[in-house]
């Protein structure tokens, strides 16, 4: 895996002792005769940002799906910190109980698409839910962590309304703190502006730069290729489920290895910049 040495984790510290968060090798995943996942192999550092690029189809959803355990998978195998996902190392190797792999999904987050807050709850009573009932934080602490980062979310003002209250990017900002209240060790995003009107997409990027600063662990599939390279300390282009190119987003950009990176890239400038008009 050229991963590992491809990472540029922020800070001198980081950057001297490089350790691996979540570690995909070979990973295949197939949906009846279509292989959706040919061999994915992915290390993500402590700190890191990872950016997946790739054409509509290339199987960008079904790997973060794959790592936080919403997918079964056919072959290859995950690691978070080392531990094994959803199976148990024994002389073979058998499934995890449910139970077990809602405990290993309680150490990564996902922000999705269409935010799926609870309609019925406040904005704090959805950030502190999962805290304070799965995670069995006390309820005095869960609100207090979830007032600060609420704050860092630009949304102090907000802890009592309802969702159907705010905007969507607002509602994306929420859904972001509730993923953080959890403290996972990796935050994982698919396409978490997609579904917004354009004059709310920076809102939210700009929170996502701002968790990058402080230095989260964070895969982010995403179309957004100014975010990519200004955030994102590698990007990795898919293709018909496998990884194409993973380099360093500064090289990602300026010096694409492979003839499908470059028509890539330039398609989706074109897009971009006809976006903004
Ligand atoms: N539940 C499913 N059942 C059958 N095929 C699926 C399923 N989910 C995904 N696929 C197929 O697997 C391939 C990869 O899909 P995936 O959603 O991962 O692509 P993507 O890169 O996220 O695309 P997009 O940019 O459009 O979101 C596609 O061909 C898709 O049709
Ligand atoms: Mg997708």
């Amino acid at each position: 895996m050229n991963g590992s040495q491809t990472g540029t984790a922020r800070g001198a510290a980081g950057a001297a002792l490089a350790t691996p968060v979540l570690e995909v090798v070979g990973l295949r995943k197939q949906f009846g005769d279509h292989t959706a996942l040919d061999g994915i192999d992915l290390t993500v550092n402590e700190g890191e940002v990872v950016a997946i690029l790739g054409p509509s189809g290339s199987g960008k959803s079904t790997l973060v799906r794959c790592i936080d355990q919403l997918e079964t998978i056919d072959g290859g195998a995950m690691y978070l910190d080392g531990d094994l996902l959803g199976f148990e190392q024994g002389r073979t190797l058998r499934p995890l109980t449910d139970a077990g792999v809602r405990a290993q999904r309680r150490r990564m987050s996902m922000v999705f698409q269409q935010f799926n807050l609870f309609p019925h709850w406040t904005v704090l009573r959805n950030v502190t839910e999962a805290p304070i009932a799965v995670h069995g934080v006390p309820s005095a602490q869960a609100k207090e962590a979830a007032r600060g980062l609420l704050e860092k979310v630009g949304l102090s003002d907000k802890a009592d309304a309802y969702p159907r209250q705010l905007s969507g990017g607002q509602q994306q900002r929420v859904a972001i703190a509730r993923a953080v209240a959890v403290e996972p060790r990796v935050l994982l995003f698919d396409e978490p502006t997609s579904a917004l009107d354009p004059e709310l997409i920076d809102e939210v990027l700009q929170t996502m730069k701002a968790l990058a600063a402080s230095g989260r662990t964070m895969v982010v599939v995403t179309h957004e290729m100014e975010f990519a390279r200004e955030v994102a300390d590698r990007c990795v282009f898919m293709a018909e489920g496998r990884v194409i190119e993973d380099r360093p987003a500064d090289e990602f950009f300026r010096a694409p290895e492979t003839d499908r990176l470059r028509s890539f890239l330039a398609r989706s400038m074109r897009a971009n910049d006809e976006r903004q008009g």
